[in-house]
């Protein structure tokens, strides 16, 4: 057969075993973990996942190696309770037998640790160890690990990458990157020491070196092992891509893959995890500066998930391997929907970061456009329908999507009926916008899915109690979605008012400034964009924080971009009346014009109750779902339409 991507698609030999492709999985921290650091079955069900979704390797993260060093154990593995192999076998048979290579990842997270703790404040009940002395930016004091301390700590890889490979691992990865304690030592921002693991990058080298050497001798020869690294640590004092090359080159006797990362948790998280403010595989140009310095095959990793593009690093020589991290968790299937080209069916990653922020708060992982992460052993195959059924699914908005293709694939009749002229619902508007593009090409991949489904689509077809009365069917779900609340204060005839649809879709056009009513998710995003644009943009909240709804990972970033873009932030403020001059806002210190010559009204979306009521008796089975309940994110509209349609 002909492929659509063959180098993406080509076997690579690494040490003694034969990748089956070029796509990998990236260290993924799964959730089922005991306080001992025992993977559970939920986790064997995450990385089995992806292995039988085609990935080459699945590397199983992040063990860490050295517990009395590494404070908290919280949702990091461990091997260090006699008695847990046999769980760490599990997992390594489950990856293997779907014919991916299975890998883990050794870590130790230095300074940094306890960081995952999900009760931050015993934090400080832990002592936590780096190259030097020092406190860190939380004001917790660092203690220099001594001499004796590190060599118990490099034996310590080497036992944990023994009894891994017993366990049937095929290759491990050492973590030297992203800050934890490998990159500290490497490190000219975090290592000070004066003695032979400092100063130099000789010395800085030395004790990656004898953590590499010592899980060489340990698994010996032909045992691939991974070196996973930082390019650069692209923030001032740290070292530099120039560095990270000779740094690659300092390693590369020791190794089988170089695997090519950037930045740092605690410096560039946004770049160590593009956020969806930066290109696509925006970091393998790292990767591909790196390779010109090596000889072994070199990996790339951030933010892929277009075959295109990936097939393209590869064919190029930028990188040997391509690494999916975020991708793989929306979408396991995407290496075998590669190779058997479907690529158009990828379901592709929104970089919503709503996957690493779930785990802090409830120590479970939630992906807007997969609903069965990290649930993967309730089931990842649709259960075909014991009797195909005449289902009506009324909205093609991104829940009515999801719940159509879901029981098509079960083998449903399925009609899917949308009002307008085509499907999407909200979505459509993100196309305007280029940071949130990927949401809009969310609704062309579910389209698709539905058309090859089956589902027999209408458009420009509103449906009522009428039309589903005599539609008969036995199955009805609402996803009828939200519209947009009105502009809540008195506006004048001549003020230029548009809602968030005109000016993404309906093509309003905004002019040289731009105040933006609402300063929630949608009306900071609205705002970056017009700021984007090259508008004068201001955001009104009426409360003294914007953005409050998105989640701890993401937020943080778009106030960054809010900032660096410029935008005028009017918070505390509540809107008043809307005139040709701009919006009058009430605040603490008195009334005050918020000057605009465009003003867009995003205080929050209504559920369509209307048809939801109307509908209530349509059918046997009628599920709402999705912001036809009450407006909320992606997250929620896909998991409520998913598992509507499963239980039809
Ligand atoms: C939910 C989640 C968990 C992660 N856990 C780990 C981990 O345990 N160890 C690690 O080295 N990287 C971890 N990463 C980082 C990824 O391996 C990867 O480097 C990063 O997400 C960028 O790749 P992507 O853009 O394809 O997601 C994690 C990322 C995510 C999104």
């Amino acid at each position: 057969m002909k492929r659509d991507y063959p180098n993406l698609c080509k076997p690579i030999r690494i040490g003694n075993i034969t990748l089956r492709n070029r796509m990998c999985s990236a260290p993924l921290g799964a959730t089922d973990i005991d306080r001992y650091g025992t993977p559970g079955p939920r986790t064997q069900g995450f990385y089995e996942a992806r292995a039988k979704g085609g990935a080459a390797i699945v590397t199983v993260s992040e063990l860490t190696v050295h517990p009395e060093t590494d404070g908290s154990q919280m949702l990091k593995l461990s091997l260090a309770t006699p008695g847990q192999l046999g769980a760490f076998t599990f997992v390594a048979d489950a990856i293997k037998r779907h014919g991916a290579v299975p890998s883990i990842e050794l870590s130790h997270s230095g300074q940094y640790a306890g960081t995952y703790m999900v009760d931050k404040k015993k934090k400080g009940e832990l002592c936590q160890y780096g190259p030097s002395d020092g406190v860190r930016p939380d004001g917790l004091p660092v203690k220099a690990l001594t001499h004796e301390q590190i060599a118990d700590i490099v034996a310590a890889y080497a036992n944990a990458a023994g009894l891994a490979k017993r366990a049937g691992f095929q290759m491990v990865m050492v973590h030297a990157g992203h800050g934890w304690l490998i990159n500290q030592f490497l490190s000219p921002w975090f290592n000070h020491r004066e003695d032979e693991y400092g100063g130099s990058l000789e010395n800085r080298v030395r004790f990656a070196r004898e953590v590499l050497a010592a899980v060489r001798a340990e698994v010996g020869p032909g045992f691939p092992i991974e070196l996973r690294m930082s390019g650069s640590e692209l923030f001032d004092g740290g070292y530099d891509l120039d560095e990270g090359c000779r740094i690659a080159q300092a390693l590369e006797d020791l190794v089988d893959i170089i695997h090519v990362s950037a930045g740092s948790y605690q410096f560039g998280f946004s770049v160590t995890h593009p956020s969806m403010f930066r290109e696509h595989g925006c970091n393998a140009y790292l990767a591909a500066e790196i390779k010109k310095h090596v000889s072994v095959p070199v990996a790339t990793v951030g933010a892929f998930s277009d075959p295109a593009q990936m097939e393209e690093v590869v064919a190029s020589g930028t990188a040997d391997i391509v690494v999916m991290g975020r991708a793989l968790l929306a979408d396991p299937e995407i290496p075998n929907k590669v190779m058997a080209n479907r690529g158009d069916e990828i379901v592709k990653c929104l970089r919503c970061f709503t996957c690493m922020a779930e785990r802090p708060v409830t120590q479970t992982r939630r992906c807007a456009v997969n609903p069965r992460i990290g649930r993967e052993i309730e089931g990842m195959d649709f259960t075909p329908a014991a009797r195909r059924k005449r289902v009506l699914v009324v909205g093609g908005g991104i829940a009515g999507m999801v719940a159509a293709y879901v029981a098509a694939e079960r083998g449903h009749d399925v009609t899917l009926c949308e009002a307008a002229s085509e499907l999407g619902g909200i979505l459509r508007s993100e196309q305007a916008v280029p940071f949130k593009r990927d949401m809009y090409e969310l609704g062309l991949s579910y389209t698709r899915l539905c058309e090859r489904a089956g589902v027999d689509i209408r458009l420009n077809t509103p449906v009522d109690a009428a039309f589903a009365d005599e539609f008969a069917a036995d199955a009805v779900v609402v996803a009828v979605g939200s519209e947009a609340i009105p502009l809540p204060v008195p506006a004048d005839e001549d003020a230029r008012v548009f809602s968030i649809d005109d000016l993404y879709l309906g093509g309003a056009e905004a002019g040289d400034e731009v105040a933006v009513i609402g300063g929630g998710l949608t009306g900071c995003e609205c705002a970056l964009y017009m700021a984007q644009k090259g508008k004068r943009a201001h955001v009104i909240e009426m409360r003294d924080e914007l953005a409050l709804e998105d989640n701890i990972r993401n937020r943080p970033i778009l106030l960054a971009e809010l900032k660096a873009a410029g935008v005028d932030e009017v918070k505390g403020a509540k809107a008043q009346r809307v005139t040709a001059e701009g919006v009058f806002v009430e605040m603490a210190e008195g009334e005050r014009l918020v000057p605009a010559d465009t003003i867009v009204c995003a205080v929050g979306q209504r559920s369509r109750s209307a048809v939801v009521d109307e509908l209530r008796d349509a059918a046997p089975f009628v599920r709402i779902v999705g912001d036809a309940v009450r407006p909320a994110n992606i997250t929620s509209a896909v998991y409520e339409a998913w598992h509507a349609a499963l239980d039809i």
